[in-house]
């Protein structure tokens, strides 16, 4: 009688567990069913709103301060500095030269020097370029953008941050006039829509093409 219950209450038991093994095995497979085409479409979104954040970094007025030489670029054709401006230690050029001595907090449009808060060059870690000018590719400024070794430690908040608000970056959307007084180009986004898809972006968890 004794053993009889308690062969009954393991046979139970063994019941039990077997169903909720089935029950949490089958819920899983429905949800990973059920994610996969949401991940994927997201990394989708997220690989075409880089690629558009991409043709901003790569367009001039972005990618002259973020050089691989030890000189700043200017104009649409990106040629190097005048007056042999160099980048100095920290990229706010030399005693005697330093880039605020003419760069103001303002663009100046009757002298044609562009102005905006600490104007200075981005470091050499955050190139978007070769030493012949060449911009690195899309999967090569993606993985220097998103290496926080590289970029000071910014994460995708800091990212999109730095977009939204950072003076230097606001700069190439309004860079005033070149000392013959034509109006600089702006990049091929306005920028309201280079933030959003830097959000898209990020929201995807700043994904990167393959390749180099
Ligand atoms: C006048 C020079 C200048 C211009 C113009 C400029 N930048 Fe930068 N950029 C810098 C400097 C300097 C830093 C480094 C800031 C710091 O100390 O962290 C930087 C850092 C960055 C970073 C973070 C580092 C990285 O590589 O991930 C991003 C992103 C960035 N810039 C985007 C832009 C974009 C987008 C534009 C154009 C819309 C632009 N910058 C135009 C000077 C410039
Ligand atoms: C002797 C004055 C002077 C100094 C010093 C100087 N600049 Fe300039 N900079 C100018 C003038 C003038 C222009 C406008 C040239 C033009 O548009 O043809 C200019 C243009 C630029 C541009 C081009 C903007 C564009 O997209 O076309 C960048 C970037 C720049 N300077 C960065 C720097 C940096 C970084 C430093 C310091 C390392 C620096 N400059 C030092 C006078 C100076």
């Amino acid at each position: 009688m004794l053993s009889n219950s308690r062969c009954f209450i393991r046979i139970v038991l063994i019941a039990l567990v077997s169903t909720v093994a089935w029950i949490v095995l089958t819920a899983s497979a429905i949800d990973l069913r059920d994610q996969k085409p949401t991940v994927q479409s997201n990394r989708a979104d997220g690989l075409a709103a880089w690629q558009k954040v991409y043709t901003v970094l790569t367009s001039p007025r972005c990618i002259n301060c973020h050089t691989a030489t030890n000189y700043p670029q200017q104009g649409d054709d990106r040629h190097r500095h005048f007056a042999n401006v160099i980048r100095g230690p920290e990229g706010w050029g030399v005693p005697g030269l330093n880039c605020m001595s003419c760069h103001q907090e303002r663009n100046a449009d009757s002298t044609g020097v562009p102005g905006g808060a600490n104007w200075h060059l981005a470091p050499l870690s955050m190139q978007w370029q070769d030493t012949n000018d060449r911009p690195f590719s899309s999967a090569a400024v993606c993985r220097a953008v998103t290496d926080r070794a590289k970029n000071h430690g910014l994460d995708g908040p800091g990212l999109l941050k730095h977009h939204t608000e950072e003076p230097l970056v606001l700069w190439a959307w309004n860079p005033g006039r070149r000392p013959d007084g034509s109006a600089r180009s702006l990049p091929p986004l306005t920028h309201a829509e280079f933030v959003a898809a830097t959000g898209t972006w990020v929201g995807a968890g700043m994904p990167c093409p393959p390749g180099k």
